[in-house]
């Protein structure tokens, strides 16, 4: 295992932290933690030096708190640091605060979390914990030593990134979605600069954006791309090797579930070096980059001009959900996105065929073709 500086601390984090989200499960249920398989999976990851497990209040259902703290027993909570996070969307008054961290302390069975983040924070969330005074009783339980750093994570747009960064002095780390395709996306590579000038540790989540871009065999353009390379390494192989490459990031989540996983990311992490690609890799990269998005079919580069649609209908966001599908070849993420992540009022379905949007579209869409298109085949239940 390979080892990098965590921020301004005086420790170092292992190249590979272990996500505890999308462990393995029973039944098709994420709530039924293959608890075996799992134990063996995050233990073989710890005895082969990860030394930062990272969880959260709803991950499994409620669940993988209370698991992450039974795996953690027999002296392997000695031997990591622990995250987990405040579930912001529900904190509705100051009292929630200490509400949810006695229950997750419990949960976990632990007297003391390392590092407490607030999860997923966004513009609304963030203004909403700055309202409730986070920083203040955060301040206190840390004197108090019930956790030791705080830290947030993020899903919004970059501006929004920059005034969470730049709100508060002693954040000691941000965590972010980055990888070879999200690079202009959310915080993306311009976040990750700026919280590293900042002197924050970097982590990363969704390295392989929830594993499309790890699929065995890739879509074949990219696969084509990745042939061309002098590499031997496996599509996850060039992922993870393209966020070590930067300094910036200090370590990476990944969120495995199996035991080959594990394995393969460990021996990754273990050759984990900044610097290793070269020009000719990073140009590789690059290119799969442009070769997914070429896959996409509808043109759509969200400037959102056809918003507001008279009849509330998500256009861009649901042209992104197709897109991806398309892709990365992920109909059942598309339609689990589709029918839970976008109201149904904001549903494909309600277009009125106005045509207001495609008289403002600057790629001149179909818009009204497409929707009737992608709701049919996004709409379907999730098999
Ligand atoms: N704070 C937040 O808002 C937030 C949001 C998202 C994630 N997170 C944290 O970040 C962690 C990482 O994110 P993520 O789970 O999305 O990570 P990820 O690494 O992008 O995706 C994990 C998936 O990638 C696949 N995978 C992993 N290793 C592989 C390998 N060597 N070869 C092929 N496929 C591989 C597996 O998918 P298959 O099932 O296809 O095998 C796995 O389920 C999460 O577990 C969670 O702890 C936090």
């Amino acid at each position: 295992m390979q080892y990098r500086k965590f921020g301004s601390l005086d420790w170092d984090v292992s190249a590979l932290g272990f996500g505890a989200m999308r462990l393995p499960i029973l039944d098709d249920d994420s709530s039924k933690i293959n608890e075996p398989l799992a134990t063996e999976m995050i233990r073989y990851a710890i005895d082969h030096g990860v030394n930062y497990v990272d969880t959260a209040y709803p991950y499994h259902q409620e669940q993988s708190e209370r698991f992450v703290g039974k795996v953690l027993k027999d002296g392997y909570r000695e031997k990591v640091r622990l995250a987990t996070k405040m579930p912001c969307w529900l904190v509705k008054e100051e009292a929630d605060f200490d509400r949810f961290l006695d229950e997750q302390m419990k949960r976990l069975d632990v007297n003391f979390i390392d590092f407490y983040l607030l999860h997923s924070l966004n513009a609304k969330s963030w203004q909403k914990m700055q309202d409730l005074g986070v920083f203040d009783w955060a301040e206190k339980r840390m004197v108090e030593g019930m956790f030791g750093h705080l830290a947030f994570s993020f899903h919004d747009d970059y501006p929004v990134f920059e005034s969470i960064v730049n709100g508060y002095d002693n954040w000691t780390f941000a965590q972010i979605q980055y990888n070879f395709i999200d690079v202009n996306y959310q915080a993306g590579k311009k976040g990750l600069n700026l919280a590293a000038d900042r002197g924050l540790a970097v982590v990363v989540m969704e390295p392989l954006r929830g594993g499309m871009i790890a699929k065995n065999p890739p879509p074949k353009p990219v696969a084509e791309i990745w042939e061309k390379g002098e590499r031997d390494w496996t599509p996850a192989g060039w992922a993870f090797n393209w966020l070590w490459d930067q300094p910036e990031v200090s370590t990476i989540l990944s969120g495995m579930n199996t035991m080959a996983d594990v394995e393969e990311n460990i021996r990754l992490a273990s050759e984990a070096e900044v610097g290793k690609l070269t020009e000719q890799d990073r140009e590789l990269v690059a290119e799969a980059r442009e070769a997914y998005a070429s896959l996409a079919p509808i043109p759509c580069t969200q400037c959102e001009y056809c918003l507001p649609c008279p009849s509330g209908v998500a256009i861009p966001t649901i042209f992104e959900i197709y897109n991806d599908a398309v892709s990365f070849d992920a109909w059942g993420h598309g339609r689990w996105a589709y029918n839970n992540n976008i109201k149904v009022e904001a549903r494909a379905d309600n277009c009125i065929e106005c045509g207001e949007c495609e008289a403002v579209c600057p790629q001149q869409i179909e818009i009204i073709d497409w929707l009737a298109k992608v709701h049919e085949e996004l709409a379907q239940p999730v098999k």
